[in-house]
């Protein structure tokens, strides 16, 4: 069984379903309120577990209630989480997000003790027998580069989500196999506003000149776009009617690392990530995720 390891967030989402999202300033009413377990670390470990891999997550929550509830919801999946750690001082990281009719989102993150998990609460170990390692950007850049350089030095695969967008140290892109930004985050990284798919793949392309060996650019309801040196490739979006596009980057990534690490093509990496993504976004909850028969099958219709 393919082993992951996750070093990320765990939020708590208080989750407002509303008519439309608001302009600044404005006030909606007519919502329903529902939490959920979140946190793009945390929902990147569901994801992978779900597709049958062996995940041990590596994070930081607070000593309250939301805290025992988000390491509760990973157990029950089959997470490792003896690596996720209480912090004294620091809240449970939360998210408060509204989704309207159409599934978009707006989220604003409070990261509480997400911010204090450092360097040395992630043990080598837990790297180190991990084929692949799934990163995201909820924490400290500096624990960010330092897992990523564990598992460089022990040859997992590096797979990082630069979610939400920041200034990536030089060092990271070249410790990195595979980055997957989204419109906004490759915007973000590279200057260039990726408007049409001519803008994605100039954006790979100075992404991939950093030193990533693959790069992949999420364009939402227009798929993906892929580059590595040997391979470059459109893969259209799945057209389903969404409900909640709320963790659909997270369950990508984590599809992604999976299938890269069991040895799939890039190419083939993102059709199953395309898929597990497209089947998130018709249900509620960030870890509302697909199993690996539910990605399996809509895969084979679209690929016969
Ligand atoms: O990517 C979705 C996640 O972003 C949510 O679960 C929320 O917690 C924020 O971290």
């Amino acid at each position: 069984m393919l082993r992951v390891c996750v070093v990320g967030s765990l939020n708590m989402d208080l989750v407002v379903k509303v008519p439309h999202l608001p302009q600044v300033g404005e006030t909606v009413t007519g919502g329903v309120f529902s939490t959920f377990p979140g946190g793009k670390g945390a929902n990147q470990a569901v994801g992978a577990a779900r597709l049958g891999a062996c995940v041990t997550m590596v994070g930081r929550v607070g000593a309250d209630p939301f805290g025992a509830q988000l390491v509760d919801a990973l157990r029950r999946e089959g997470v490792d989480v003896a690596a996720v750690g209480t912090d004294p001082e620091s809240p449970t990281g939360i998210a408060a997000i509204g989704v309207d009719e159409q599934g978009r989102n707006l989220i604003l993150v409070a990261p509480g003790a997400n911010a204090r998990l450092l360097p040395h609460d992630v043990g080598e170990a837990v790297i180190a027998r991990s084929q692949v390692l799934l990163l995201q950007l909820e924490i400290p850049t500096v624990t960010v580069l330092h897992a990523a350089r564990v598992a460089r030095r022990h040859g997992a695969w590096v797979c990082l989500d630069p979610a939400p967008a920041a200034p990536l140290p030089e060092e990271l892109y070249r410790l990195v196999d595979v980055l997957n930004p989204n419109e906004v985050e490759a915007a973000a990284l590279t200057g260039i506003s990726i408007r049409t798919l001519e803008d994605a793949q100039r954006a790979a392309r100075r992404l991939l000149d950093r030193g990533p060996r693959h790069v992949v650019v999420k364009l939402g309801d227009r798929g993906s776009y892929y580059l590595s040196s040997d391979e470059a490739g459109h893969v259209p979006a799945l057209g389903v009617k969404a409900v909640d596009t709320t963790a659909a980057g997270d369950v990508f990534a984590a599809a992604l690392g999976v299938a890269l690490g069991e040895g799939r093509s890039l190419r083939e990496s993102v059709q199953f990530a395309s898929c597990a993504a497209a089947l998130k976004v018709t249900r509620m909850g960030a870890q509302s995720m697909p199993s690996r028969e539910e990605v399996e099958a809509v895969l084979r219709q679209v690929t016969v």
